[in-house]
């Protein structure tokens, strides 16, 4: 399989950095076309023994935000390979707004990876984090196996300082993989 030491950086007609591994130029989407944003009302059914936000609730969100942004970005049906850095940063409770915000962080051959950020919103509109999570997710062709995604142009200088993170994510996915953690 092809992996990401190929991948180069060129610039495109449009003016922005764009890392490309291969000469198809036009097979590339920018973060903002996959960014997805889902809100939840925290009801007494969500809630844990505690009263607070049940973390198993939490994940399946983040879990179906990181899908869709996956999908929207390579265009096909897509799993979830690993989740990794999933920080409980502050609880939610009943009647709390939750919002989470997904957006490509890396793109390697067939897998992305996916940012969540999940947010309580007050009634003033302040957004406060309570959970971070970096989702792995692979694109299906339609014999379901692995298959190859849109490449990824960074347009900011956030974007390309989470795809350098992302780089070294991947590197230490694959090494706990190896050695079998
Ligand atoms: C994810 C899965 C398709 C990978 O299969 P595989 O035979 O290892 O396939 P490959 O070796 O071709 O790897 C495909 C990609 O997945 C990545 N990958 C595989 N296992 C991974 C893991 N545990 N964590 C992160 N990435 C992983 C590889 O690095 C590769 O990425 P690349 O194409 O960008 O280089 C397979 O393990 C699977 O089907 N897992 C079950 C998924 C599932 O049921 N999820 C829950 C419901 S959505």
């Amino acid at each position: 399989m092809q992996k990401t030491e190929g991948i180069q950086k060129a610039e495109n007609e449009k003016g922005f950095k764009h890392f490309e591994s291969s000469p198809n130029m036009e097979n590339t989407k920018t973060v903002a076309d996959s960014r997805a944003e889902t809100m939840h009302l925290v009801r007494q059914g969500h809630l844990n023994g505690t009263g607070r936000l049940f973390g198993g609730i939490l994940m399946q969100w983040i879990d179906e935000v990181a899908a869709i942004v996956a999908m929207r970005h390579a265009g096909s049906s897509c799993i979830t390979a690993s989740v990794d850095n999933l920080q409980f940063i502050h609880g939610a409770h009943q009647g709390d707004m939750v919002v989470l915000i997904g957006r490509v962080t890396y793109v390697g051959t067939s897998s992305m990876e996916i940012r969540v950020d999940t947010y309580v919103e007050g009634a003033d509109g302040m957004r406060r984090v309570i959970n971070r999570a970096y989702f792995t997710m692979v694109a299906l062709d339609e014999c379901e196996r692995p298959c190859r995604v849109p490449r990824l142009a960074l347009i900011s200088e956030e974007e390309r300082a989470e795809w350098a993170a992302g780089e070294k994510r991947r590197e230490m996915r694959a090494l706990r993989r190896r050695e079998g953690f």
